[in-house]
């Protein structure tokens, strides 16, 4: 019972999104007709923003790490990982944009860094080196999605492996149109409009 509580406040955390509200608030527009349409810190980044785009990386990060440090302290860590999966879903299909959201990565890295933080650690370090590298904010996304669940099975945490795994699946599936883009050789580079 403590799991699908977990669950539900956290998919309602993560349904939060920040990077419409920032936007607005800041009278920058609405985010999903900019660059990519995406509701992420990468597209506010588009707007010209950085402390916009930053906000929007933390606030969408800590609500996941939130949820699950949340749910730890009250239900356990089986409840830790049930709202940080669900914080994760709330940001991809959030109840409050009519389950049409993003694409899931700040959520992603904070989630991971809150559930084991070595494992977080190990993929924003990935996406960053990857960032540093490509320039590429959409290919370090995959990169950094992809070696999470990795680095879970390289610490023996086959569970954490687990739900990392799944919700790296998503993260590729919700990059569908970036992978094709990344393909042609077409893919934007951080900053630059879609
Ligand atoms: O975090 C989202 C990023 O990986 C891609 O965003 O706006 O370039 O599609 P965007």
């Amino acid at each position: 019972m403590a799991e699908v509580l977990a669950a539900v406040a956290g998919y309602l955390l993560g349904s939060v999104p920040f990077g419409v509200l920032i936007t607005r608030a800041l009278g920058l527009g609405d985010l999903r007709a900019i660059g990519s349409g995406n509701i992420g810190a990468t597209n506010v980044l588009r707007t010209g923003n950085k402390g916009a785009a930053l906000a929007t990386l933390l606030l969408d990060g800590g609500k996941g790490a939130a949820a699950v440090l949340l749910a730890r302290c009250w239900g356990g860590e089986a409840a830790a990982l049930a709202a940080g999966g669900a914080a994760f879903l709330g940001h991809l299909f959030p109840v409050w944009l009519g389950f049409r959201g993003g694409k899931g990565v700040a959520t992603f890295l904070g989630t991971a860094l809150a559930l084991f933080w070595p494992v977080g650690l190990i993929a924003c370090g990935l996406w960053l080196a990857s960032a540093a590298i490509t320039r590429v904010s959409s290919l370090s996304a995959l990169v950094a999605a992809a070696g999470a669940p990795v680095a879970a099975l390289a610490f023996g945490l086959r569970g954490l492996a687990a739900v990392l795994a799944l919700m790296a699946i998503l993260v590729f599936i919700r990059h569908a149109a970036n992978i094709r883009r990344i393909a042609a050789g077409t893919e934007p580079r951080i900053g630059r409009r879609a």
